[in-house]
């Protein structure tokens, strides 16, 4: 600063000796070049200066972007309409040769020189003085952000990737976070690449395990930059990506019937997403017509359920019959819960007991359900064993199953 300060006349008095010296006319010429760095943002207009004085020389001054092989006539200001983007800030001057360039893109990054030129003997143009160079950087606002999850829709409990990306951003530096639900949540170091022209993409990637109730739940990206006044944001319903398949309960009502009179065998499809789902009834394999659907009910948290069920008539004539709910949930392979009726004669009576054991079958979450009926009336109603196959049979459906009994008053 000191220093400066001490300098400081020495500049003013050289200056002003040569402003006085009264052979000014005869002044050596000079081009000032006076900006080390602009930035420009994308779209603006970008102002480079330059002046000269002294004394004219012939030949032309141009700006030129670039120095060397890859120099590039930006501005001649012997043939302006040949530059379209180009106007000068002071028209006509012959000392300010400042110039105007419109609709600055990230293309135009680079080094600029205001050049003089002078004739040679053959009245070529040859490098007469050049100024130092003005450094521009374009600034470029990211792109929208794009933010892509997985292709198909995936189980409560997997971990997919959501890929949030932009581009054509300059300079360099940008922040990525994501939220779920306006929760924070971790992701891996985004991945910037160069693009062209200087600038750059980015593309950040975070793992987010699914859960039942996120069906009306987002992930959101967010990006900070610097040519930002607000953080972009990109979002996600999770929803276009979720799949949660129906929890099947199959009920046989009443719990005890007489021989003759009417049981309703209930398909209840509880908790699923999407919506989509069809249901069909099968009596020993043929396709049963009447069937009842209950409306579609929308729970908590965007999940559905829906009750479908069937009369049959519980004649000596079905004994063994078995009463299938078949479901197809969004397309995917069809679950098969089925329900076997037993008539069973029994010591005293004739009443009719039922009694139900689910246990699953082959397909991934269907069941079959035991339906007992007893012919005989009996005033103490034991129940087991029931005639069920022995190996198929699991436990805990096993103790669902036992808890049915009720007596004829
Ligand atoms: C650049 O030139 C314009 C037009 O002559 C002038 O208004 C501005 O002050 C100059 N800027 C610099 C940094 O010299
Ligand atoms: C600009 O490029 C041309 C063609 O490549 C070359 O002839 C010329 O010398 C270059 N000028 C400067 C100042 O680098
Ligand atoms: C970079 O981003 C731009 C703008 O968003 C996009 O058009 C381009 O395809 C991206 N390039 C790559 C390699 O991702
Ligand atoms: C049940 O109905 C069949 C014919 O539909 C009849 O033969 C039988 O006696 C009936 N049984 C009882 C217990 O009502
Ligand atoms: C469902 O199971 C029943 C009994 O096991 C069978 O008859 C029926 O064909 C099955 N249906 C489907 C679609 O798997
Ligand atoms: C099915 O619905 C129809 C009309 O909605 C009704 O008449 C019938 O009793 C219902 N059946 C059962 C088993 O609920
Ligand atoms: C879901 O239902 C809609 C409307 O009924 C249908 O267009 C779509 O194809 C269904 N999706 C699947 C996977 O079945
Ligand atoms: C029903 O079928 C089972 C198995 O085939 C048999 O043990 C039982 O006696 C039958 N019940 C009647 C009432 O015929």
């Amino acid at each position: 600063m000191v220093l400066v300060m001490q300098q400081l006349p020495l500049v003013c008095l050289m200056l002003l000796l040569l402003c006085k010296d009264p052979g000014v006319g005869a002044q050596r010429f000079s081009l000032h070049q006076p900006q080390d760095n602009v930035l420009v943002a994308a779209g603006e207009t970008l102002t480079l200066n330059c002046t000269v004085s002294g004394m004219a020389v012939v030949g032309a001054v141009k700006w030129l972007k670039g120095w060397g092989s890859e120099n590039k006539t930006i501005y001649d200001y012997r043939t302006p309409s040949s530059f379209p983007r180009v106007i000068r800030a002071v028209r006509g001057s012959d000392t300010d040769l400042t110039i105007h360039i419109r609709n600055v893109q990230p293309e135009d990054t680079g080094t600029y020189y205001c050049v003089k030129f002078t004739k040679n003997d053959r009245g070529e143009d040859v490098l007469f003085q050049r100024g130092r160079g003005t450094e521009v950087s374009v600034q470029a606002k990211p792109s929208p952000l794009i933010v892509s999850g997985p292709e198909q829709r995936v189980r409560p409990g997997e971990s997919v990737p959501f890929t949030c990306t932009t581009g054509g951003f300059f300079p360099k530096e940008i922040g990525v976070k994501w939220f779920k639900d306006n929760v924070p949540i971790r992701a891996q170091q985004p991945q910037i690449t160069e693009w062209k022209d200087k600038t750059y993409n980015m593309s950040s990637t975070v793992m987010v395990t699914l859960q039942k109730n996120d069906v009306p739940s987002h992930v959101t990206c967010e990006v900070q930059h610097s040519t930002l006044l607000a953080p972009l944001r990109g979002s996600f319903q999770l929803s276009r990506v979720l799949r949660v398949p129906p929890t099947v309960e199959m009920r046989a009502e009443p719990s005890s019937v007489e021989l003759n009179t009417t049981v309703t065998f209930t398909c209840l499809m509880k908790e699923f997403y999407p919506p989509n789902v069809s249901i069909s009834w099968l009596e020993n394999g043929k396709e049963m017509k009447v069937k009842n659907l209950s409306r579609l009910l929308e729970l908590s948290r965007g999940l559905f359920q829906l009750r479908s069920w069937v009369a049959v008539q519980a004649m000596e004539e079905k004994n063994g019959s078995t009463i299938a709910c078949v479901v197809v949930h969004d397309g995917q392979a069809p679950a098969n819960y089925s329900a076997v009726l037993w008539i069973t004669n029994v010591a005293h009576g004739d009443l009719i007991l039922l009694g139900l054991g689910i246990l699953l079958e082959k397909a991934l979450f269907g069941g079959v359900l035991y339906y007992l009926i007893k012919r005989k009336k009996s005033k103490a109603l034991e129940m087991l064993p029931y005639p069920v196959p022995p190996h198929s049979l699991a436990p805990r459906a096993w103790s669902q199953g036992m808890a049915t009994a009720s007596s004829d008053v």
